[in-house]
């Protein structure tokens, strides 16, 4: 078995099995950042679908592994809503300028907290709309094609949004998807993209690309792209570089003021904690402070100062900011300043650090009790589709079953399991540094083991 250290270690100290379960609350009694989970809410088994059918403890909290899906609710998010409320309900309009968070410029004070998890200054950061209004914002101003250079490099399989983003986005300029989507895939027989591949494409084509447009990390196989090397790379061929970071961010240590990366966008209710359809953030690097400027214009790009004077003549904040176009939706704002406040009680770093050991050690697990047995070929195995080299993943790992696994997964729900699956075959795992434990990797494990059972006895 590759990468057992330090779980040999542990096992070797504990004098037992690098599987056991003893290692598991080892590694959570020594985890520094496991008081993190206190600030957060885990959805009890009774409560999740199929209510009915459980076949565990019901008051116990579920195994939560679909946080790149949707985060967990952050405890002070209730708190700062009801503050607003009642502020609205007491003072109505007033509430724009009073109270501790006045609404009229209450995202100004999380976009602090907001950059410090991207790697981005305070005033390279808009938090506003959703993710694909922010990317088409951004595109807007950052795609300006012309015959020679009127491509997007963007990968095959990229997030529909995504995709239909760019598509639309080429033909707005009365160019042909067609002609101008440069799309990268994998290799024949492989899941995931070489960084040499994407480089090698990016030197190949780049005097024809205007855009390079990728994820930071894919949303389906969990790959962590390298964004340093894709900015450098299509930097040097005249291409302006952004990434959609909805995967990334919370997730994996961001640079993107370091790295050069021109825009980002990323949505907030995946690693970020903020509910559903939360407030979207959109960066634009500070060199770019003066030369992009917004294709639309709003009055929430005026600068504050002067805003409320309504003179019609417009004062646009530089940089990211002009890109504001309507007021800020404080209800939105509320849960996403709970959730950044447990981001700034530790590091993205820190987190990387716990995430590197819990996502190793679900990978461990999954390759000692499931790796292809030549001697058992009915019993089923698991690929992983994810990277294995841990500085090219984030936390989530890919499993890929070699049987049906909608019945798995129904099994894997009945036993309190909360994880994402992809038919046919395809369970996304995501141990969440924030709020996840080492005990939480091991229940999935042996879940899976009687799930897969008692999936298998019943065809
Ligand atoms: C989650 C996700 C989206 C969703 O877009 P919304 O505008 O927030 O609905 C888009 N793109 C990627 C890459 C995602 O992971
Ligand atoms: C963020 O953390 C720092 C200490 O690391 C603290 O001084 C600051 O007040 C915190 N900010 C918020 C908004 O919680």
């Amino acid at each position: 078995m590759k990468r057992c250290v330090p779980l040999c270690a542990v096992a070797a100290l504990l004098r037992c099995s690098p599987t056991s379960a003893e290692v598991a609350s080892y590694l959570d009694k020594h985890d520094q950042l496991r008081h993190l989970r206190e600030d957060f809410l885990v959805p009890k088994i009774a409560d999740l679908p199929p209510s009915d059918l459980t076949l565990v403890d019901g008051s116990a909290e579920c195994i939560y592994l679909v946080g790149n899906s949707l985060g967990l609710q952050p405890k002070k998010a209730r708190k700062y809503l009801e503050e607003e409320l009642d502020k609205w309900a007491k003072t109505g309009v007033h509430g724009h300028t009073e109270g501790s968070r006045p609404w009229a410029w209450a995202e100004n004070n999380i976009e602090e907290l907001m950059a410090k998890v991207v790697g981005a200054k305070a005033e390279e950061v808009a938090l506003m709309n959703g993710l694909t209004v922010n990317l088409h914002l951004l595109m807007l101003s950052f795609y300006k094609p012309t015959a020679a250079r009127h491509k997007i490099l963007l990968e095959h399989k990229a997030f529909p949004s995504d995709h239909y983003a760019v598509e639309s986005q080429i033909r707005l300029r009365g160019f042909d998807p067609q002609q101008s989507m440069l799309l990268v895939s994998p290799r024949q027989g492989e899941h995931t993209l070489r960084t040499e591949d994407i480089l090698e494409t990016i030197e190949k084509e780049g005097d024809a690309v205007a855009v390079v447009m990728l994820s930071g990390v894919q949303y389906y196989t969990g790959q962590l792209f390298d964004m340093a090397a894709i900015a450098e790379a299509g930097h040097r061929k005249g291409c302006y570089v952004g990434f959609d970071c909805a995967h990334a961010a919370g997730n994996v240590e961001l640079k993107l003021h370091d790295w050069g990366v021109d825009f980002a966008c990323w949505c907030s209710y995946k690693y970020l904690n903020s509910g559903a359809g939360g407030l979207a953030g959109a960066f634009i690097h500070e060199k770019h402070r003066d030369d992009i400027r917004p294709a639309l214009l709003g009055w929430w790009g005026h600068d504050l100062k002067t805003r409320f004077q309504m003179t019609n003549v417009l004062e646009l904040q530089p940089g990211v900011s002009g890109f504001r176009l309507s007021n800020q939706p404080i209800l939105l704002v509320c849960p996403l300043q709970a959730s950044l406040e447990v981001f700034n009680k530790t590091s993205m770093r820190a987190l990387r650090r716990k995430s590197l050991l819990l996502t190793g050690y679900l990978e461990y697990l999954i390759q000692h009790y499931y790796t292809e047995d030549p001697t058992q070929p009915l019993k089923p195995h698991v690929r992983i589709l994810t990277p294995s080299d841990p500085q090219q993943r984030g936390c989530q790992l890919s499993l890929s079953f070699s049987i049906p696994i909608r019945k798995v997964f129904q099994e894997l729900e009945k036993r309190g399991v909360a994880c994402d699956m992809r038919e046919p075959s395809v369970l996304r795992i995501a141990p969440v540094p924030l709020y996840n434990t080492f005990g939480d990797v091991h229940r999935f494990v042996e879940t899976l083991g009687s799930a897969l059972a008692a999936s298998q006895s019943q065809q």
